[in-house]
């Protein structure tokens, strides 16, 4: 199948742009569009046959379930059981964002959209092309993220054609998103909301807004029988070709560890790649030091994580040494990614 690219100017472009797409996901087609997290794939959530086709196109397990896309709140209490005073607070205060509510379903949405679940996940998106998007189709959108299952979120339109040209019907260009990682998940259905995924709405947020929250002790724990309570949180995932480690530490024990391997790997004879601040960044003296962003903005950290892994596999790096980003407001969400890219490899040094 050919894939067609539809370029929109993210803020300023005329609906109509986006009729061509909203009719391809009318028929059952999917649409890859962009989102302020990263882009998503898009079908018709009500249509189980589009959403076996998203499954198909990023091979990715039909256990794990997808996200719907609403445009407005009144679309939520079309697809659910009942509406917790939670899901009003946390809709009032972060849609529409990047935050992901679960619910129980109504049988709205069919089960090949949700994984098999009788809950639903759901997103109210802020990018003008997504929300309008939902209204041009006048579908639901079931969206998971728009890669190739494994591989990192895509944060350019370029990404999504890297891992999908050839099986979907569209991709809408709407340039670079803004944050780069996936929404916060909060689970609803439990007796105080949990948090599945990290995100740019951190715990804090949360719990400002609800009271009492936690984290899903499935993705804090390293022992493996701890599962995650959302199936894609327990997939390998974001991890380059080449072997990633972590070094965290002090600053100047992370620099001096990150040397003495650089150096190792260099006289081995592999191409080394090492990922630094922009402050550090200079410290580094062997192999290939990209720099992700700086310490004191770390919303550009987390936008370049996920576009950085995948040139990594482009340069064809075999060795990458990363610094650590525990930054004050995105740490949790950001160190999530980068230590499932590690596969947990972490080298702590004092
Ligand atoms: O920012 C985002 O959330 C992006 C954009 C496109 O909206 N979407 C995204 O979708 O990251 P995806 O499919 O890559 O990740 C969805 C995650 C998976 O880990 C999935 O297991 C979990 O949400 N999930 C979906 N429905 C669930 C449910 N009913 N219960 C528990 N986890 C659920
Ligand atoms: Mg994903």
């Amino acid at each position: 199948m050919e894939t067609e690219i539809i370029k929109v100017n993210p803020t300023g472009f005329d609906a109509k742009e986006l009729e061509g797409a909203g009719e391809i996901l009318r028929n059952g087609g999917l649409v890859a569009f962009p989102t302020e997290t990263v882009y998503g794939l898009g079908g018709d959530a009500k249509n189980k046959q589009a959403s076996k086709a998203i499954y198909a196109a990023k091979g990715r397990p039909s256990d794990n379930p997808l996200i719907v896309h609403i445009a407005e709140f009144s679309q939520l209490e079309e697809i659910v059981r009942e509406v917790p005073d939670s899901a009003r607070k946390l809709a009032d205060a972060f849609w529409p964002g990047p935050m992901t509510l679960i619910l129980p379903k109504n049988d709205v949405i069919p089960m090949e959209t949700t994984g098999g679940l009788d809950t639903v996940a759901i997103r109210l998106p802020s990018h003008p092309v997504a929300r309008e998007l939902i209204l041009e189709s006048g579908c639901l959108i079931a969206a998971p993220s728009a890669n190739t299952s494994g591989r990192p979120s895509p944060t350019k339109a370029r990404h999504v054609a890297e891992d999908l040209s050839g099986k979907i019907d569209c991709i809408i260009d709407g340039g670079d998103v803004e944050i780069g990682l996936e929404s916060t998940i909060i689970d609803l259905t439990e007796d105080i909301p949990v948090i599945l995924r990290p995100g740019y709405i951190s715990l804090e947020d949360v719990e400002k807004v609800v009271g009492a929250a936690k984290m899903d002790p499935g993705i804090l724990s390293e022992d493996a029988k701890v599962r995650p309570k959302a199936p894609g949180m327990r997939y390998r995932h974001y991890a380059p070709k080449g072997n990633l480690v972590v070094v965290e530490g002090s600053k100047e024990a992370v620099i001096k560890q990150i040397n003495s391997l650089g150096e190792k790997g260099v006289s081995a004879g592999k191409k080394v790649a090492i990922m630094a601040s922009s402050e550090t960044a200079s410290c580094y003296k062997y192999g290939e030091v990209f720099a992700i962003g700086s310490f004191e903005d770390e919303d550009e950290i987390a936008r370049n994580l996920y576009g950085m892994l995948r040139d990594f596999d482009t340069k064809g790096m075999e060795l990458i040494y990363s610094e650590a980003f525990e930054t004050p407001h995105m740490g949790r969400a950001i160190m999530n990614r980068l230590l499932k890219a590690a596969g947990h490899q972490v080298i702590t040094v004092s």
